[in-house]
């Protein structure tokens, strides 16, 4: 028997086996044995071909040779190779002859969608290799992410899907985002409009050394709260920070600037703080990117680069100047490389960040509103323990008040004591919670971003059973703090 013909009866003695298996042949009366269904074998290049007799089935039923149970089967009994039933008047089996030759290869576009979304906390889809989703955990294995690679190959998109993906999981009191964006183009008015972002977008390199110097302030005081409460990890709060996010898009306009040094102890420190960076570089030289910067980050993703040496200055590799199309990336992630069609965000963030969506619950309770009132306009802006106990005695005890300061501290809502008997002193932004929408004062430094303040947030996602409790409406500060922000879900 020539090989051609041998492969053929190697796979139809593997289908006939099945339909044994499954019960579908059937005995002959007289001689013994069974009855077995003829074909014509034919072999192409990628598959093997069997024109079934349709006088000679073997009493087996159309519908049985048609079921996917049984062709799954089939391809177990041929060492993977994928089979299915034809139906095209006649029937006939086809079998590929290599194990994943039907295996499709990566679409060129494959869309940020609310379903591609994982549902753990923190954790972004990055997109798709041909074994299947990849994924980023932003406040843990994937911390501080370096990407680069040439103009139009894809960094800003990544970024923008990164942001997109936080945003509609979790509220500001979860998740935070400060964005330096040099280019002044690529995050515009849906961006600015994120009710997480930490401070205004910083357009200029100015703004953007005040941008990262400020991410630092936080991640310091950060420091000191914990230190004071004895507590190593910002999980382990009992209400824990929002995850802060730094995302530079041109890092390399810092390259000769002491906003680079800053970065690179977000990147050293930030860990501990609940504090995540994100850095793009459309020009990955070694000059351009120090390698301080490099042994900080976590993880590399390289997009289309022009030479095998700006493959090398990002993920110490070459490689990504074959890269042949935007959107595809490399990068070593779960022990090996892998190359992988990232997820496309519609222009500007698309539809998406239109539509994340925010909470209705109230950002204080109504005894809160009033002590908030009472601080300021009786007690000078301070929040003193004693006399709100006082005015407030019947609705709400010295204890209940001692621990709200304490959060209230932590969340940055109200000034760290500077002494043992100075009290804690009201925030612009809590004083914009307690005043009626329209009437809070925001000052640039406190408040948690105020761009596009009193613009209206379009139309919201589904959100499974939450979607009740969703509406849209203009933003206010109460919004823009979040608290009790229901975590959306996708069905
Ligand atoms: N994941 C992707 N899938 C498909 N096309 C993409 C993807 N990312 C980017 N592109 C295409 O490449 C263009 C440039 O992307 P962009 O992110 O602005 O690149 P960069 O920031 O690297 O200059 C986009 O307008 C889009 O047409
Ligand atoms: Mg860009």
């Amino acid at each position: 028997m020539d090989p051609q013909t041998g492969e053929l009866a190697t796979y139809w003695r593997g289908i006939l086996g099945t339909l044994a298996q499954r019960g579908l042949l059937h005995d002959r009366p007289r001689q013994g044995g069974t009855v077995v269904p003829e074909a014509d074998g034919y072999l192409f290049l990628d598959r093997a071909v069997y024109v079934l007799d349709m006088q000679r089935l073997a009493g087996i039923p159309r519908e049985k040779w048609l079921d996917v149970a049984l062709w799954a089967q089939m391809r177990a009994a041929l060492q993977g190779r994928r089979v299915f039933v034809s139906d095209g008047g006649g029937l006939a089996v086809c079998v590929a002859r290599q194990p994943g030759t039907h295996v499709k290869r990566l679409p060129n576009v494959i869309h940020l969608t609310p379903e591609e979304i994982p549902p753990k906390a923190y954790h972004v889809k990055l997109g798709y290799t041909k074994r299947g989703p990849v994924i980023l955990d932003l406040a843990g294995a994937h911390r501080a992410i370096l990407t680069g690679g040439w103009s139009g190959a894809g960094k800003t998109n990544f970024m923008q899907s990164v942001i997109i993906q936080l945003c509609k999981k979790h509220g500001p009191a979860e998740f935070q985002v400060a964005i330096v964006d040099t280019k002044e183009v690529d995050f515009g008015e849906t961006f600015a409009r994120l009710p997480n972002l930490f401070a205004p977008i910083a357009h200029t390199v100015e703004d953007g050394a005040r941008l990262i110097a400020k991410v630092e302030g936080e991640r310091e005081r950060r420091q000191a709260l914990m230190a004071s409460a004895g507590v190593a990890d910002w999980r382990r709060l009992d209400e824990p920070f929002p995850l802060l996010l730094l995302v530079i898009d041109e890092a390399v306009d810092f390259s000769k600037h002491a906003g680079m040094d800053v970065t690179i102890k977000i990147a050293r420190k930030g860990r501990a703080f609940g504090v995540s960076l994100l850095l793009g570089t459309q020009l990955p030289s070694a000059s351009a990117i120090s390698p301080q910067i490099k042994a900080n980050m976590t993880c590399a993703v390289a997009f289309q680069c022009r030479t095998y040496q700006e493959s090398m200055a990002i993920i110490g590799s070459s490689g990504a100047q074959d890269l042949d199309r935007p959107g595809l990336a490399l990068a070593f992630l779960d022990g090996r490389w892998q190359r992988i069609q990232t997820l496309r965000v519609g222009d500007d963030g698309g539809d998406l960040a239109d539509t994340v969506s925010v909470p209705v619950t109230p950002a204080l309770e109504p005894v809160e509103v009033e002590l908030v009132r009472y601080a300021l306009s009786d007690l000078g802006g301070c929040f003193t323990i004693g006399r709100l106990a006082e005015q407030f005695a019947g609705q709400i005890s010295k204890r209940a008040l001692t621990k709200l300061g304490q959060r209230w501290e932590l969340r940055g809502w109200l000034t760290a004591p500077t002494n043992a008997v100075d009290p804690r002193r009201v925030t612009d932004e809590l004083a914009a919670l307690g005043l009626p929408p329209g009437q809070g004062t925001v000052s640039g430094d406190t408040v948690i971003g105020v761009t596009g303040g009193d613009r209206a947030l379009k139309s919201v996602i589904g959100t499974g059973d939450r979607a009740s409790e969703v509406v849209t409406g203009p933003v206010t500060g109460a919004m823009r703090a979040g608290v009790g922000f229901p975590v959306p879900t996708f069905s």
